[in-house]
């Protein structure tokens, strides 16, 4: 294991820049604390690398997202970048990126700490102890599917998944599932389309052959999305495609009461991307209301899948300390800003204060 690691840092567009600084402050902080090494190199990607190079992934970020042992974006996109042409636009460069990356399984964590419990939307009873992981299917179904087009008179997208794209996120979920409770619940839209039925029929083989063990159920994504918000608890792991996930994810956020706590790994390739859930939130760019804590929780994903879990676990465990005290952002109540957040994480990281590893990640 390298004692010392470089990081491509992709800031991106809108709070981008600004949760990734905080992103980058807890990782240098931890590698202090736990004594390694870390670089932490910018690059433009999203409507930066359009304005930059007229690309929204320029081939040298590119490079260096290859060339790196993990990658870090905070998130692109923005009104300035709406009306370029699709090829240009901010997003295209992340699918892109996830796409060369081979980042292919895409892990979204869901937890309400006990300190958020009360400022839930959702009633308190619902909703504290829930602890549930989706795993999102990333480099298929109808973000790649092709034939894709728009003509003047029609436009259409086509959700495409073989056999063998199933079956290693199948496999990813199913091993998450057998580390935390044993169930995993796959959902699709097998009752309409043939892409689902062939998804539903893969993972039940995965299931049968290779994870008797574990307790796998199929929802239709029109039920899950409302018993995700009714009764979050049921649910421990839950794998879907690309587009079922990208939805469910932002409908989880309403359990801990905000996207600024949604972290996410994706991974399957060489190099691991570790990104926020949210996007670049227009409305909050560059006023310090932004939320940090998905881009910290995101960095501590990455602290693992590095191979340093303690790491890790500190800065989880500086996380809920801050959660507790009430160091947070209005989107959670509080009146910090989103340095005053991401200082006090990395203030209060610590080896001697780190315990194991909490099970969801
Ligand atoms: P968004 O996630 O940026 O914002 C949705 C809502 O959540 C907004 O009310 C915003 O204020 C709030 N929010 C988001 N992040 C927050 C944070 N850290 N702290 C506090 N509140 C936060 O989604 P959107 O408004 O639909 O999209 C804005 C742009 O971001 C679009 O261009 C979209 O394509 C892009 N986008 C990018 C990514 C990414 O880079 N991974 C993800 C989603 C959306
Ligand atoms: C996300 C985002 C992206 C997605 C967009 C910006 C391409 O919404 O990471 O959830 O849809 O995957
Ligand atoms: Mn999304």
């Amino acid at each position: 294991m390298p004692d010392s690691y470089a990081i491509a840092v992709l800031p991106g567009d809108g709070i981008g820049p600004e949760v990734s600084r905080e992103a980058i402050r807890v990782l240098r902080a931890s590698a202090e604390a736990f004594g390694f090494g870390l670089t932490a190199d910018e690059y433009p990607v999203g409507g930066a690398g359009v304005d930059a190079v007229g690309d929204p992934l320029p081939p040298a970020t590119l490079d260096a997202c290859l060339a790196a042992d993990a990658v870090f974006l905070g998130a692109v996109g923005g009104p300035d970048w709406d009306r370029v042409a699709p090829e240009r636009r901010p997003e295209r460069g992340l699918l892109r990126l996830r796409k060369a990356l081979g980042a292919f399984a895409n892990l979204r964590p869901v937890a309400v700490p006990d300190a958020l419990v009360p400022r839930s939307p959702l009633r308190t009873d619902r909703v504290s102890g829930t602890d549930l992981l989706i795993v999102r299917e990333l480099t298929g179904g109808i973000y790649f599917g092709t034939p894709r087009e728009r003509t003047e008179a029609e436009a259409f997208d086509t959700m495409r998944y073989s056999v063998a794209e199933v079956e290693r996120i199948a496999r990813v979920a199913f091993e998450w599932a057998e580390r935390r409770s044993g169930r995993l619940a796959s959902v699709d839209k097998a009752n309409v389309l043939a892409s689902s039925a062939l998804w539903r029929d893969v993972v039940s083989r995965v299931g049968a052959d290779e994870f008797p063990h574990v307790a796998l159920e199929h929802l239709y994504v029109d039920n899950a999305a409302m018993q995700v918000v009714r009764e979050p608890r049921r649910f421990d792991v839950i794998v879907t495609g690309n587009l079922f996930g990208d939805v469910l994810s932002d409908l989880a956020a309403t359990l801990p009461g905000t996207l600024g706590l949604l972290p996410s790994a994706s991974l399957g390739g060489p190099v691991g991307l570790f990104e926020p859930v949210h996007g670049s939130a227009p409305d909050l760019a560059g006023r310090g209301l932004a939320n940090p804590l998905a881009a910290v929780l995101s960095a501590a994903m990455l602290l693992d899948a590095l191979g340093q879990p303690d790491a890790a676990a500190a800065v989880r465990q500086s996380v809920e300390r801050a959660l507790a005290e009430g160091t947070v952002t209005p989107d959670l109540g509080g009146t910090a800003t989103t340095e005053q957040v991401g200082r006090a994480v990395a203030r209060s990281l610590s080896p001697a204060t780190a315990s194991p590893a909490p099970s969801h990640v």
